[in-house]
């Protein structure tokens, strides 16, 4: 009997403070009005003291593990997808593990930036059907705020923090993930990377102020608009689906504009698909986790709904999943 992929749980967790565009627009030369004309984009989260990507991801994951009515010691897998880890190492997912108490799990991170978590789902399916694991906890979680450059008004106004997680559990074949798809394209590393403080490569100095983010913000946004449509075809063509069959779209939370186009696109219902980056802006990896659990919170996913989630990101990186909603 193939074993399935079923999400029981969900859970976001997010840093207390708000930073406005108007509070943005006293940093840069910027304003309210060019941010959310070019992005859709009206606020963020901002980590403050005492508030990391390991405190974020430990209460987004608390949560799904109490949404999905299970305790930490059945946990066998943490996943963590993060580009903003509280250290080089360890991974953030082993203390997490510890935070949680979560000692028969394992734990790693994984960085695929954005597409992070489309990432994870696609692992823990993985292990899951391959019966390696019986329940995942899938976190995606950013504090880019800390990697940012707020001096640099083309990306200080994108990005946000925030976490969002699932937990994920071997079922009996019924609902659950039914297709995932990944792709890269390292070639284009250099149109959105980090030459970081934790890198190894000679000159990777946090003193000569390298480790800020780095973005070709129009390359970017063609590649986007390009691979969300691309990618949401191929997940809906593995599981044997068709645009039409999509009853709700979740797509990575970059920018309301590339949304849009994509959608436009893939000739897909605009009333399918939930946004929320008016809010948090681009959380990364804690993006497409964080929008699913405010759309089934809202009533938005109900069983037997096929979802589909769709991501790009850095790396260049990008996949898909689509998941029959059993609740
Ligand atoms: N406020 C005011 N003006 C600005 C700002 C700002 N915050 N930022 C840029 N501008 C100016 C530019 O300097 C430029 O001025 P110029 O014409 O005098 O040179 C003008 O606005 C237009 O700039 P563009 O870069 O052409 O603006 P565009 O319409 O392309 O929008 C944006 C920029 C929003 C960054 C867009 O390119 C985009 O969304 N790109 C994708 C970004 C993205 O999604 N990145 C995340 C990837 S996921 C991950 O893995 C992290």
């Amino acid at each position: 009997m193939p074993l399935n992929t079923q999400i029981t749980g969900w859970g976001m967790s997010l840093p207390v403070g708000i930073r406005t565009n108007d509070d943005l627009a006293k940093l840069v030369d910027t304003s309210d009005e060019w941010i959310q004309a070019r992005t859709g984009i009206r606020e963020r989260r901002v980590a403050g003291e005492g508030e990391s990507t390991l405190s974020l991801a430990t209460a987004a994951g608390q949560q799904a593990m109490e949404r999905a009515g299970v305790t930490a010691e059945e946990i066998d897998m943490i996943l963590v997808a993060t580009i903003t880890p509280d250290y080089g190492f360890p991974a953030v997912a082993n203390l997490v593990q510890d935070a949680l108490g979560a000692r028969n799990a394992a734990a790693l991170d994984i960085n695929a930036a954005c597409t992070g978590f489309i990432s994870g789902l696609a692992i823990a399916h993985g292990l899951i059907q391959s019966r390696q694991s019986r329940m995942v906890l899938l976190i995606g979680a950013e504090t880019m705020s800390r990697i940012v450059d707020w001096a640099d008004r083309a990306t200080c106004v994108l990005f946000g923090d925030g976490a969002g997680a699932v937990v994920l559990q071997a079922g009996d074949g019924k609902g659950g993930v039914a297709s995932t798809m990944l792709g890269s394209d390292g070639a284009g590393a250099g149109l959105l990377y980090q030459p970081g403080k934790d890198g190894s490569r000679p000159g990777c100095d946090p003193a000569s102020g390298m480790n800020l983010l780095v973005m070709d913000g129009r390359e970017v946004y063609k590649f986007a608009v390009r691979t969300t449509a691309r990618a949401s075809r191929e997940t809906l063509d593995r599981a044997g689906l068709s645009v039409e069959d999509v009853d709700l779209f979740i797509p990575h939370q970059a920018n309301v504009r590339i949304i849009d186009a994509a959608v436009k696109q893939l000739e897909l219902d605009p009333e399918k698909v939930f946004t929320n980056v008016e809010h948090y802006g681009n959380t990364s990896a804690a993006s497409v986790p964080m929008a699913l659990c405010e759309a089934v919170e809202a009533g938005l996913v109900q069983p037997g709904d096929r979802v589909l989630m769709v991501a790009f990101g850095g790396g260049l990186s990008w996949g898909g999943a689509l998941v029959n909603w059993s609740g």
